[in-house]
C-alpha cells in the first residue's frame, strides 16, 4: 500500500525564515499568516550554523522562542533537518566531507548541498546535529513533523569524493562477491578494462564511462542516499514516534518510491511551474507551458497518492545568477495551487512567506514583497485560504482517478541518462501521450515496475505505455503477457527489450523477451538523425499524409499470423514494410510501434482504441483546459483548471454543484483565465 499525507482538510503552510528577519516582524507575519488561512509552517531546513554554531557547542533557543509564538498564534510547525548546509567550521575542518567533481576537485564553501552522503564524518555529525535538534524540539507542542533534509540530489546529484569512491567498492563487493562476477557484468574484456584488484574501481572518471558501470553507480548513489537518509530517519522515529516523517523534492538517481516505502510516512514535492517558461520553444505546437508540472505530479502520486507539497511557486523565481522566470499573471498561483490539489496534494505549503532581501535567491519572491506592505499575491493566496476552509474537507483524503497508466522503471530511467539511442526517445513518446491524453481529458497515472509490482497492480489499467524500455527481463515480459492475456492494452515503442539489467545486450531478435508476445521481430533499424531522414508512415489512409515517424525507424517483420500491420512506412529503403502492429492476445492486445510517438500517431492510437475520457458524458471543456477526477468510496470531484489567459467556455452537461462558488452549473459556464472550477459528479 503506497503511503499517503493523512489530514482532514486541506491545508496551507508557508515556508518561514524568522533567521531572515527582524524579531519584530515574527508576531504580525504570524497574525496575517492565520488571516489567511495558512496553518502551518515550514523552517529551520537550513539552519547549522545557528543550531551548532561552533563544533559540539549547541543552541536552541531561537527556533524554540519561534516555536512558542507560532504555538500562540495556532500555528504547527515542520522542522527540517539543517544537513543541506553544512557549516563553514565544518567544512574547513572536515573537508573530506565535500563532495568533489569527477576530476576530484573539492567543491568548495559557499553554495548549498556540497557535502557527500559517504564521509563517515559527515554522517557522525549529521546524527549528532539531528539528534540534538529531535530532543531539544520534539516535545514542543507545535510540531506535527519532520523534513529530513532538503531536496536530496537537488544541484548535484554525481558524488566523487575519496569517501564516495570507497563506499562504492563495498557496496560493489557486496553486490558481486567476486571481481570475475563484476568483470562479466561489466564487459571489462572491452578495451581492457579487466580489474585484478578492489581498490582500481572507481566511480566513473570519465565523460564516456563504461555503460554498465554508469548503471551501478547510479543504484549506488540512489542506495547511498536511502542509507543517509536512513540515519536521520531513524533518529526521529525513536525520539519523536508522534511526529511524521517526510523529505521534499524529485531528483535525479534516486528512487523515491523505495526510499518512501523504507523510511518516510508520505513523499513530498516541489512545484515551480513556472519552470516552464525557462525551457519554453517557441516553435513547440501546442505547448504544455505550466501545465507540464502535471507530469512531475503525476509521477508524485505514483509515490503518494495523497502528498504534500513542501514549496508551492508563489511569485516569480530567480537566483541573482540565474534562473530567470517571469511573473506569475493574476490568478496563476491559484491555478497553480488547484494543480497540485488535483494530482493529490493535501498540504500545500508555499514558497515562502516573504521574499529575502539577501543572498542568492532575492529574486525567488515570496508572497510578500521586501516592502511588506499588501500585494495582489497575498490576496490571491487569502483567497486560497478561504476557499480550503469551505471545501477543504470535502477533498482531503480523496485521491486522483485515471484508467491509463505510463509504466516506467528506474533502470531504465537512469540507463537513458547515458544511452543517446534510446535516452531522448522517452521523453518524446512521454510527452506525445501526455499530451495527447491532457487535451482529450484523459486522466493518466504513472506506474513504477519494481520488485514486487503484480498483476494486480497493472491490471487497474485499461491502458498502458511502456514506451522505451530497453532494459527488459524475461520475468517483466511474463507479466506483461499477463495483463495482456486478462484484456489490456499495451504499447511499446522502439528499442524495446535488447538490455538486461547490466545494460549489456542480448544475443537475441529485438524485442527480446516480449518479441513472442508482439509477434513480430526487428528485421533492421535506424537511427532517425541529422542527414538520416524520417520516413513517412501510411496507416492505411487514415494519418494525414506527411505524418512522419520520429526518432528511429525500426522495419518490422511479423512473425506470428496473429499480429497484424496497422501502419506501414511509406519512404526510404523499407517502403511498404510495417512500423506499426497489434497483435489480439487473449482478451487484450499489445501494440508495437517501431519508432518514438510523436502526437499525430498517438492521437490516431487512442482513436482507434476508441478511448474517451471518462468525463465525456459530464462536462466539456476545450483542450486547454486540464481535467481530472478526485474521488473516494462515495464522492467524486472534476477538477477543471484553464491554463489560458483567455476565458473559455465549457459544458456541463448535467446540472452539478461546483464547489468553489456553491453555485448550481449546468449549460455553457463561463470560466475567466486562469480559472479553476470543481464539480460535484
Ligand atoms: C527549492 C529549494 C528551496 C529554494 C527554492 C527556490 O529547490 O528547496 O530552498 O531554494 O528552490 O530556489
Amino acid at each position: 500500500m503506497a503511503k499517503s499525507i493523512r489530514m482532514d482538510e486541506l491545508t496551507l503552510g508557508v515556508c518561514y525564515y524568522p533567521e531572515h528577519w527582524p524579531e519584530g516582524l515574527w508576531e504580525d507575519d504570524f497574525r496575517r499568516m492565520r488571516e489567511m488561512n495558512i496553518s502551518v509552517i515550514r523552517m529551520a531546513e537550513f539552519s547549522w550554523a545557528m543550531l551548532e554554531p561552533q563544533e559540539g557547542v549547541f543552541d536552541f533557543s531561537f527556533f524554540a522562542r519561534v516555536m512558542d509564538l507560532a504555538h500562540s498564534y495556532g500555528l504547527k510547525v515542520i522542522l527540517g533537518t539543517p544537513t543541506a548546509t553544512p557549516p563553514a567550521w565544518l567544512t574547513h575542518k572536515y573537508p573530506e566531507v565535500l563532495n568533489a567533481r569527477q576530476n576530484g576537485e573539492l567543491i568548495k564553501h559557499g553554495m548549498r548541498r556540497h557535502y557527500n552522503y559517504s564521509s563517515p564524518k559527515y554522517r557522525e555529525l549529521c546524527e549528532r546535529i539531528v539528534r540534538n535538534m529531535v530532543s531539544a524540539y520534539k516535545d514542543h507542542p507545535s510540531v506535527i513533523g519532520w523534513q529530513l533534509d532538503n531536496e536530496f540530489n537537488c544541484e548535484k546529484n554525481v558524488f566523487y569524493a575519496e569517501a564516495d569512491h570507497a563506499k562504492f567498492r563495498v557496496w560493489l563487493k557486496e553486490k558481486y562477491g567476486t571481481l570475475d562476477n563484476l568483470n562479466k557484468a561489466w564487459g571489462t574484456v572491452f578495451w581492457s578494462q579487466t580489474y585484478t584488484e578492489w581498490e582500481q574501481l572507481h566511480l566513473s572518471q570519465t565523460d564516456s564511462p563504461n555503460p554498465h558501470l554508469a548503471l551501478d553507480e547510479k543504484r549506488f548513489i540512489s542506495d547511498n542516499v536511502i542509507s543517509f537518509a536512513r540515519l536521520q530517519a531513524d533518529i526521529i522515529r525513536e525520539l519523536a514516534p508522534q511526529h511524521w516523517v517526510t523529505t521534499n523534492g524529485l531528483f535525479g538517481h534516486l528512487e523515491n518510491h523505495e526510499m518512501t516505502d523504507e523510511l518516510l510516512d508520505f513523499f513530498s514535492y516541489d512545484s515551480y511551474p513556472q519552470f516552464s517558461t525557462i525551457f519554453y520553444k517557441e516553435d513547440e505546437i501546442n505547448p504544455l507551458q505550466d501545465r507540464q508540472s502535471s507530469i512531475n505530479l503525476t509521477n508524485v502520486r505514483s509515490i503518494s497518492p495523497n502528498f504534500c507539497v513542501m514549496e508551492q511557486q508563489s511569485g516569480p523565481g530567480g537566483w541573482v545568477d540565474r534562473i530567470e522566470m517571469g511573473t506569475p499573471r493574476p490568478g496563476q498561483i491559484r491555478l497553480w495551487s488547484y494543480q497540485s490539489v488535483l494530482h493529490g496534494t493535501d498540504l500545500l505549503v508555499y514558497f515562502r512567506w516573504r521574499t529575502a532581501t539577501f543572498g542568492t535567491e532575492i529574486y525567488w519572491h515570496g508572497i510578500n514583497d521586501y516592502h511588506n506592505q499588501p500585494n495582489r499575491r497575498v490576496r490571491e493566496v487569502a483567497q486560497v485560504g478561504g476557499e480550503f476552509a469551505k471545501i477543504g474537507s470535502l477533498i482531503a483524503g480523496t485521491t486522483y482517478r485515471a484508467e491509463v497508466a505510463f509504466l516506467q522503471d528506474y533502470p531504465n530511467n537512469w540507463d537513458a541518462e547515458l544511452d543517446v539511442w534510446h535516452g531522448p526517445l522517452q521523453w518524446q513518446s512521454m510527452r506525445s501521450w501526455f499530451k495527447q491524453l491532457q487535451y482529450r481529458h484523459i486522466p493518466v497515472d504513472s506506474l513504477f515496475l519494481r520488485s514486487h509490482t503484480s498483476l494486480e497492480d497493472l491490471a487497474k489499467y485499461k491502458v498502458i505505455v511502456y514506451p522505451h524500455p530497453a532494459i527488459m527481463t524475461d520475468e517483466t515480459a511474463e507479466l506483461l503477457t499477463r495483463y495482456v492475456e486478462q484484456g489490456g492494452q499495451l504499447f511499446f515503442g522502439a528499442r524495446t527489450g535488447y538490455k538486461d539489467l547490466n545494460g549489456q545486450c542480448y544475443m537475441r531478435p529485438f524485442p527480446g523477451p516480449v518479441a513472442g508476445l508482439c509477434g513480430i521481430t526487428v528485421e533492421d533499424f535506424t537511427l532517425v538523425k541529422g542527414k538520416i531522414k524520417a520516413a513517412e508512415l501510411n496507416w492505411e489512409g487514415r494519418l494525414s499524409e506527411g505524418t512522419k515517424t520520429v526518432g528511429f525507424n525500426e522495419i518490422l517483420s511479423v512473425q506470428n499470423p496473429e499480429a497484424e500491420v496497422v501502419a506501414r512506412y511509406s519512404s526510404e529503403y523499407y517502403k511498404d514494410a510495417p512500423a506499426l502492429t497489434r497483435r489480439t492476445y487473449g482478451e487484450g492486445q499489445v501494440w508495437y510501434y517501431g519508432a518514438a510517438y510523436s502526437e499525430p500517431v498517438v492521437d490516431a492510437l487512442l482513436d482507434e482504441i476508441g478511448l474517451i475520457s471518462p468525463l465525456a458524458g459530464r462536462i466539456e471543456a476545450p483542450a486547454e483546459v486540464e481535467m481530472g477526477i478526485r474521488a473516494s468510496e462515495d464522492a467524486a470531484y472534476a477538477f477543471l483548471l484553464n491554463y489560458m489567459e483567455h476565458p473559455v467556455t465549457v459544458i456541463v452537461k448535467q446540472s452539478a454543484t461546483e464547489l468553489l462558488t456553491g453555485a448550481t452549473v449546468e449549460n455553457e459556464v463561463e470560466m475567466p483565465a486562469y480559472g479553476v472550477m470543481i464539480v460535484k459528479l
